[in-house]
């Protein structure tokens, strides 16, 4: 095993889970996960963040009812009840 420091300043985990059987779930077409991590991913990059702040693709983070969820690290922040056009305030944050 080989331990360093996280190599990014930030790092956004969102919940893009997806099921077919119909239960709730941020990525489901129309919840709006993918397409608040795809903002996300194309923000990090335009602003020139990459290296800097990542944005991970997370599984079901157990909240799927308040979603689309993510979190923040190392900020300690939970978000809910996201959507696409939260982007660019999270971006923000993100980019502090
Ligand atoms: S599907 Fe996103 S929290 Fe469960």
């Amino acid at each position: 095993m080989d331990r360093k420091p996280v190599p990014y300043r930030k790092t956004v985990f969102v919940c893009t889970h997806a099921r077919a059987d119909g239960r709730v779930s941020c990525g489901n077409p129309g919840r709006g996960g993918v397409e608040l991590c795809a903002a996300l991913k194309e923000g990090v990059k335009r602003l020139g963040l990459k290296g800097k702040v990542r944005v991970a693709r997370a599984g079901c983070l157990d909240l799927c009812e308040k979603g689309p969820n993510a979190f923040l690290y190392p900020n300690g922040e939970w978000l809910s009840g996201l959507a696409p056009a939260d982007a660019a305030g999270l971006l923000k944050t993100l980019a502090d």
